[in-house]
């Protein structure tokens, strides 16, 4: 443990506190919030994930050093940008994104890399060559970044347990014990482990004298993984998530409800034949197999311009959409199909939103937004899968969840339901909440 000896004097929460915002971003206020109480500790701090989205964007143009005005930082942030600014301002130094097999984002697996302010533009930028990252223009070389933060990032496919065999899941082959953690390591696990009182439920069933440790669990699981088990696979992810929970000080909990069924809201916005324009417009280059330093310098740079142009371009169109604006910015390289798109949005609308187009260009780089409206059983089946990894790992310090129904990401008819079984499943895995519904009562029925 560090010399600080920082957790050891962390302030715990009598009940468990649940925040539900509408917007993902709006969670941050409560968490600082709880570093600023002292619950959390001010760094070192694991942040677990569970999203159809990495929301691990940066703001392009924002000052890295904006992050240490609070105020100033929350009114810049957006649902896909919200994340890593609180890494670079040192408080989540560990990051598990799971998701949902249509969500394909960020390559699978860990990634350790450093968030830092990129000399030449003061912005914050990261080291790390994943498409995701390369895509927004987002990676500098390591020697460019001052006040390095390092980030371990830990990418993890969840998928839906099967009806038949969540039957299983109740008898032995995965039964709802929590998992141990090496004795050593337990202690700096989590904080607020130690703080759950003696008579918490939740917390009894550690006191089973014939539990498995975690490496028997380990190897048993190593020698009988196969794809239609799924018992074994969530065995899996919990160990993955818990080798996470170790390096750090203290979890926090996040939950956006799209993670169980999401829609591509620029699908409905634009006719086919257009958004396949825009996917041409956007789409980036990515760079060869291996690319060396250069060649990642030039990939990031002709992106950087590409969107430039095109942010202009469109910017331009606000003002006027007249023929000869349009055939000026049609010349330039690669933007030939503007015309098609902007005389389809022409016939189609009054007057288009060319910034609206521009945000949904976008987000067609080289990967589609998810799109999945999952049927209640598909629902059902990653309700179970997230229960079954929820009760086998600490309890964290605070939960926060995500509607993200009012920009029509989760579907709107499905929301309520989703968060009733969410909330359901964090009472059956941590026992009594505190909830705080943080949104406008009319955008819910409940
Ligand atoms: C973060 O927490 C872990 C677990 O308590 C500890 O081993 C590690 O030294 C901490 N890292 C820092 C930088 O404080």
């Amino acid at each position: 443990m560090s010399s600080s000896g920082q957790p050891g004097r962390l302030r715990s929460f009598p009940v468990l506190p649940v925040c539900v915002v509408e917007d993902h971003q709006d969670v941050l206020p409560f968490i600082y919030r709880a570093i600023g109480s002292k619950h959390l500790p001010a760094s070192n701090i694991s942040f677990v994930h569970f999203d159809s989205h990495p929301d691990l964007l940066i703001p392009v143009n924002m000052p890295a050093d904006t992050v240490f005005d609070k105020e100033a930082l929350f009114s810049e942030l957006s649902i896909e940008n919200w994340i890593m600014p609180v890494v670079y301002a040192g408080h989540f130094s560990q990051v598990i994104w799971l998701h949902p097999i249509w969500a394909q984002q960020i390559k699978e697996g860990k990634h350790d890399f450093l968030v830092g302010k990129d000399t030449s533009t003061t912005t914050i930028r990261v080291t790390s060559t994943d498409h995701y990252f390369l895509s927004d223009g987002l990676y500098v070389p390591a020697d460019q970044l001052e006040n390095q933060k390092p980030l371990h990032l830990n990418v993890i496919l969840v998928n839906p347990t099967e009806a038949s065999s969540s039957q299983e899941e109740n008898g032995e082959t995965f039964s709802a014990k929590r998992l141990k953690l090496n004795t050593e390591n337990a202690a700096t696990v989590s904080s607020s482990k130690a703080e759950v009182p003696k008579g918490d439920p939740s917390n009894s069933k550690d006191e089973g004298g014939k539990e498995k440790t975690f490496a028997q669990d380990k190897l048993e699981s190593l020698a009988s993984c196969t794809p239609e088990n799924s018992a074994c696979q969530l065995m899996e992810i919990v160990e993955d998530v818990l080798e996470v929970l170790q390096k750090g000080d203290a979890y926090v909990l996040d939950i956006d409800l799209d993670f169980f069924s999401v829609k591509n809201p620029f699908k409905e916005m634009y006719t086919q034949e257009e958004y396949k324009i825009l996917q041409e417009l956007y789409s980036f280059k990515k760079p060869d197999r291996s690319p060396t330093e250069e060649d990642l310098l030039n990939c990031v740079e002709n992106r950087i311009h590409q969107l430039e142009d095109l942010e202009a371009a469109f910017a331009d169109l606000c003002d006027s959409d007249d023929e000869e604006t349009l055939k000026r910015w049609a010349s330039y390289p690669g933007m030939q199909p503007l015309v098609q798109l902007v005389h389809s949005l022409k016939n189609r609308l009054e007057a288009p939103d060319y910034e609206m187009v521009h945000q949904a260009g976008l987000t067609c780089d080289y990967s589609e937004l998810p799109h999945h409206i999952s049927t209640e059983q598909e629902i059902g089946g990653l309700i179970q899968s997230v229960k079954q990894v929820l009760k086998k790992i600490p309890k964290p310090t605070l939960v926060t969840i995500a509607r993200s129904s009012l920009d029509d990401y989760c579907p709107a008819e499905q929301v309520d339901v989703i968060q009733e079984k969410v909330l359901n499943v964090l009472r059956s895995a941590f026992g009594t909440l505190d909830v705080h519904l943080a949104y406008s009562a009319d955008s819910s029925s409940v």
